[in-house]
């Protein structure tokens, strides 16, 4: 299973990709408003700076809801850099854009991904991620992981190359549940990857180590 980090801000990505085991990035434009990013210069220069921290899929979002803006922004996204990933928003005309992409070789994210028939029509319009949204549909209430689920089983189904990217990722559980449930890819804030260091015996047994190797020198 592939992590990608869930954040715009350079230095959780930095961390992350410190620790060696980031395989991309996933951005959105409540996480680049919330690093302060506005004006196209900065973003595509903030894109920049991404690509030059990790060497993977770097998920940059269109602002655009029509067909033709967001072809025009999608292929100015994509000209930034090779891995740069273009996300497009779940919608009719995303559909169309991602057909467009997809024909032209340009990778592809459809994000905001909420039922298995919306995956099952990104993943014919030749998306290459999908990204369902695991905890906002916990937060009403609907099971996040089942939807999960019945999208790996879709596409295992007709053997569809496009890659289950789990979004909205809160807590570690998900990201275990994920792996347990076949998921290609997380991206996760970098709190849940870190918890995932965590047991109280693991720091027990470190603890008792530490004490007794005294004993050793
Ligand atoms: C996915 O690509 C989104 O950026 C993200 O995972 C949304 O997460 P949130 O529900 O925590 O905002």
């Amino acid at each position: 299973m592939k992590f990608f980090i869930d954040t715009a801000n350079l230095e959780q990505i930095k961390e992350a990709q410190d620790l060696g085991i980031l395989d991309g990035v996933t951005t959105n434009p409540s996480l680049m408003a919330k690093e302060g990013i506005s004006g196209n210069e900065a973003i595509n220069a903030h894109y920049s700076a991404i690509c030059e921290i990790v060497d993977g899929d770097i998920s940059a979002e269109v602002l655009s809801t029509t067909y033709e803006e967001m072809i025009k922004e999608g292929e100015e996204l994509a000209a930034i850099h090779p891995n740069i990933v273009v996300k497009i928003p779940m919608i009719k005309d995303g559909i169309k854009a991602l057909k467009y992409f997809t024909d032209k070789g340009i990778k592809t994210n459809c994000t905001l991904i909420f039922s298995a028939g919306q995956a099952l029509l990104a993943a014919k319009a030749g998306a290459t991620y999908v990204s369902p949204f695991l905890g906002r549909l916990d937060d009403i209430s609907v099971d996040g992981l089942n939807l999960i689920n019945e999208i790996r089983t879709i596409f295992d189904n007709y053997g569809y190359p496009t890659q289950i990217l789990a979004a909205s990722i809160r807590h570690s559980m998900h990201i275990i549940d994920c792996a347990k449930l076949g998921a290609d890819v997380i991206t996760s804030p970098l709190a849940p990857i870190l918890s995932l260091l965590n047991h109280p015996l693991t720091d027990k047994g470190l603890a008792q180590f530490i004490e007794d190797s005294k004993k050793m020198k």
